[in-house]
């Protein structure tokens, strides 16, 4: 069996066993720090990753090209990937929608957490501020909380080399689809996604400007798909037939907060468009 079947295997047992997140973060620091120390897992991946052009093209794409999935649990219980942390670049500061386990696997990575102060009632506005940093060397560990408890940012600390590090993410408190990220100079959030998706809300955001019944109708389909993207047809459908977009938005039932929320100021706004 290799590395990380092995260590995939354990990860299911501690989480099969307790819901105590002081158990778990315990077992599973322990499990992926073992598992940072002994590089010689990320041999299959980098050699694909390195040489084959056929895997680089049909491999998932993710909202973070620094990304390296190693394993989705079937049951979405949990995932582990991989991020390189380029020397040269400067990465975002970001939130996720579960808790993670993070170690590093080479070079040294440099952790600094952050707490929103504002109350998220403007949209795109966030006061964020710095509470905590620590470097991270091979094997060393940190935790990582869901959505506002957990907004970070990595980097690499070393001038001539690449650091990697090694995360294991629970199973999301809500699935988004998207990673909020936040600009500390301009007191901004905005999100990001992968580039599928990326496109796709782009054109369900030009359906909007154009007033035919075909365009109603894709958007209708559109409805179909997660939250984050039927929140983005049902604003165009807004435009396109608001009388619609509004009976769609009266059934609509996104259970979890703050999707929940977002779904409820949407219908408030569509009903005073044209009035
Ligand atoms: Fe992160």
């Amino acid at each position: 069996m290799d590395l990380i079947t092995s260590f995939c295997g354990k990860v299911r047992e501690v989480l099969e066993s307790t819901e105590n997140q002081t158990d778990i973060f315990a077992r599973c620091r322990d499990l992926v720090s073992g598992l940072a120390l002994t590089p010689v897992f990320l041999k299959e991946t980098f050699q694909k990753y390195a040489a084959d052009d056929e895997f680089l093209m049909n491999r998932a794409l993710t909202a973070d090209s620094n990304e390296v999935t190693l394993y989705i649990d079937p049951d979405r219980l949990f995932s582990l990937r991989l991020y390189i942390w380029d020397t040269a670049k400067c990465y975002p500061i970001h939130d996720h929608g579960s808790w993670g386990v993070v170690s590093c696997v080479a070079g040294v990575v440099l952790e600094r957490k952050y707490k929103r102060v504002d109350d998220g009632s403007k949209p795109g506005y966030a006061k964020i501020r710095e509470v905590k940093s620590a470097t991270l060397k091979p094997g060393e560990t940190t935790v990582v909380l869901p959505l506002n408890q957990g907004i970070h940012k990595m980097e690499s600390v070393c001038q001539d080399s690449s650091s990697i590090s090694l995360h294991l993410y629970g199973k999301p408190l809500i699935r988004r689809g998207y990673l909020e990220c936040y600009n500390i100079h301009k007191d901004t959030v905005y999100r990001i996604m992968s580039p599928y998706r990326y496109t796709r809300a782009y054109v369900l955001k030009a359906l909007g400007s154009i007033k035919e019944d075909w365009s109603a109708e894709i958007l209708e389909q559109a409805l179909m798909d997660k939250p984050y993207m039927r929140y983005e047809a049902l604003r165009s459908l807004a435009l396109v037939d608001k009388a619609t977009a509004l009976k769609y938005l009266e059934t609509e039932n996104v259970g979890e907060a703050p999707l929940k929320e977002k779904f409820g100021d949407l219908y408030e706004a569509i009903k005073k468009q044209g009035e």
